[in-house]
């Protein structure tokens, strides 16, 4: 398979660029010409950001997993579709071809409706990273149900928000899930959650740790059996169920400003085309190439570049139980020379981390089979990209800086790997079909280069947000209503004399802890259901690992730590359980600050910007206090600053 609509050079991107812009509908609808449809589109694009409203190829009839599976099964059946590596590296490997994955995924498909399932439901998957997690995610996809993906670091309460928000009737699971050192009783975590749920009627347990679990009869079923019966009867096929264009395909549940994460819905084709096409251009990939994207599938990143982008593309896609650190720091490289990769995808957060091991682990892996490398989630600070480029890629390989969201479905802004410049810390230019401007406080756009501000995009490409799940007036109000006609990212940017754009962070109350989106209000209400503590306040700072770090001034019942209850860090303890009960581990503050007060302006709102700046270390420049219902209250957060 050879992609039509890969741009081979720089003149070619400026080109198709303009052709993007000029015409949309003729850009776009030419390369879904080169997609499997049911039946064809009756019109390319209508659109309306007030509503919003965006609708690509209306009328048009399909199913992803034609484009994933059945189109590559004559020519590439025998080829490789995923390779699956464990969390142990003295596990075997598995290797998926595109026939094998379509057989899975055709039997999974027979389970799902044996068990109930129907277009339109919504299955929660929550599971480890083995490959019957992306058979799940496709059987769904087949069966037209939409699948909720959630991670497997979130707590039973976030999961059984999510279900509840969803109304899913259905889940996937594992008995648990092997992480490093680490294993998950994932199947435990679904029980809590189901405690006093009366919607969900089904929930399939796929066996990968062996840890004891308990099956409820009536409700709970193993994977494994239910396969079995599949296979007794013969069945190798699925027929895929005819979607529409914008019917949902799935729900990812993101963090924003308020204390409740948002179902971000993306529908079948726009999201197809857009995740195929910035896989095949920003990568380059080549048929045959070794694609490596190390993230969890639990995320958009997993979605879009594990399964979706590169199974449309018939490419290989390695997936990793495991973490970059164990058994120990040279796991990555180790990955990469034993299965030839020739381009990885990862976190800056991740690099960061290796970094800190030194070059030891990266010495006597052969890492030549590396073409691209790139990165995702997060700003990259100067050091970790050059870390990245000599000692990784050895001044050979392309970095291509992605810049995207949930939100948006895939790649934005970035360079395209060896056709487009690239810049350190820069995801430089925008992919055909986007067009991004800077807007200032007021919505008015910052014209011309060297400037900074925030970062907006005033037309639709293909997997624009289609809705907040449950909630339209949600999705408008978020990102379509802060500035008229344009989508805003939350992100402040700047733009280069050369018009390369930089993402400089969120301008909105959201952290990016590595790479892991969170929102203060989540953090602050986690941290406030906690018996003690009277109220709270969480801003980000500066972190050499995690990129940001969780800060949260907390008031203590009885002011102080020093109280009956006992010691400060004894409570800071009491503290992070409690987080970890209501979102998951990974919203655990990294400080916690007692004080006896916040400063708070006289109308009651806490001025977060003062926070921040003391977080940062920042003591002298903190603005006006004046404004402050209580200065005196500055004073002593800065002396007690951890
Ligand atoms: O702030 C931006 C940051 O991550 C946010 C989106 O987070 P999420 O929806 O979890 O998706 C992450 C994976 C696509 C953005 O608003 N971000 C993402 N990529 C970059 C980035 N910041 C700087 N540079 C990037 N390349």
């Amino acid at each position: 398979m050879s992609y039509p609509y890969q741009i081979k050079s720089l003149e070619q991107y400026h080109a198709d660029y303009k052709r993007s812009v000029d015409d949309p509908a003729a850009f776009w609808s030419a390369i879904a010409e080169h997609f499997t449809w049911k039946k064809k589109w009756e019109t390319t694009l209508n659109w309306n950001f007030t509503e919003p409203r965006v609708e690509w190829f209306k009328g048009a009839k399909l199913n992803i997993t034609e484009n994933c599976l059945d189109r590559h099964l004559e020519k590439s059946g025998d080829m490789p579709a995923m390779i699956w590596e464990p969390n142990d590296p003295d596990e075997h490997h598995r290797i998926l071809t595109y026939r094998r994955l379509y057989e899975k995924v055709c039997q999974f498909s027979h389970v799902l409706k044996n068990n109930g399932v129907k277009k339109g439901d919504r299955v929660c998957i929550y599971m480890g990273m083995i490959p019957e997690l992306a058979v799940a995610v496709l059987a769904c996809a087949r069966v037209g149900a939409i699948h909720s993906v959630v991670f497997g670091g979130f707590s039973a309460q976030s999961i059984a928000d999510r279900l509840y928000d969803a109304q899913a009737e259905f889940i996937v699971t594992c008995d648990g899930a092997y992480r490093g050192q680490k294993d998950i009783p994932l199947k435990s975590v679904i029980d809590d959650a189901l405690i006093g749920n009366r919607i969900v009627k089904r929930v399939i347990v796929a066996t990968r740790t062996r840890t004891p679990v308990s099956m409820i009869k009536g409700r709970d079923v193993w994977w494994e059996e239910e396969i079995n019966k599949v296979e007794t009867m013969g069945l190798h096929d699925f027929p895929a169920e005819e979607m529409d264009a914008d019917d949902p395909l799935f729900i990812l549940y993101t963090s924003g400003s308020t204390g409740k994460p948002k179902g971000v819905v993306h529908t079948c084709a726009g999201y197809m085309l857009f995740t195929n096409y910035t896989f095949v251009n920003v990568f380059q990939y080549e048929p045959g190439d070794i694609f490596f994207c190390t993230a969890d599938i639990g995320w958009i990143t997993g979605h879009s570049y594990i399964i979706y982008g590169p199974l449309s593309a018939g490419a290989t896609s390695l997936m990793f139980e495991g973490v970059p650190t164990y058994p120990d720091a040279s796991r990555f490289w180790k990955i990469i020379d034993k299965f030839k990769v020739n381009i990885l995808y990862t976190a800056p957060t991740a690099i960061r981390s290796l970094m800190g091991f030194g070059l030891g682990p990266v010495h006597g892996h052969d890492l030549s089979s590396l073409k691209v490398l790139g990165t995702v989630g997060e700003p990259i600070n100067e050091e970790a990209w050059h870390w990245y480029d000599e000692h990784i890629g050895k001044k050979r390989c392309p970095i291509v800086d992605t810049w995207w969201q949930t939100e948006t479905g895939g790649i934005l802004i970035s360079n395209i790997a060896g056709i487009t410049p690239s810049k350190p810390s820069y995801a430089t230019l925008p992919m055909p079909g986007v067009q991004p401007i800077l807007v200032d406080e007021s919505g008015k756009e910052i014209e011309g280069n060297s400037v900074s501000g925030n970062l907006c995009i005033k037309a639709p490409w293909p997997s624009t947000i289609k809705t907040t799940y449950g909630d339209h007036e949600r999705c408008r109000t978020n990102y379509f209503a802060t500035y008229p006609n344009l989508y805003f990212t939350g992100d402040g940017a700047l733009r280069d004399e050369n018009g390369f754009y930089r993402i400089t962070g969120r301008v909105d109350d959201v952290l990016n802890v590595s790479g892991h989106r969170i929102g203060t209000a989540e953090v602050e209400n986690a941290i406030n259901m906690h018996a003690s503590v009277v109220e709270s306040a969480v801003v980000g700072y500066p972190h050499d690992i995690k990129g940001q770090g969780i800060y949260a001034f907390v008031i203590y019942q009885g002011s102080h730590a020093q109280n009956t209850h006992g010691t400060a860090d004894l409570i800071r303890k009491d503290i992070h359980q409690t987080v970890t009960r209501i979102i998951g581990a990974i919203a655990k503050p990294d400080k916690i600050q007692f004080v006896s007060g916040l400063p708070k302006t006289r109308s009651g709102k806490i001025m977060r910007r003062i926070l921040r700046k003391i977080a940062e270390g920042e003591t002298e420049n903190l603005g006006d206090t004046s404004t402050l219902l209580d200065p005196g209250v500055v004073e002593e957060i800065k002396n007690g600053k951890l």
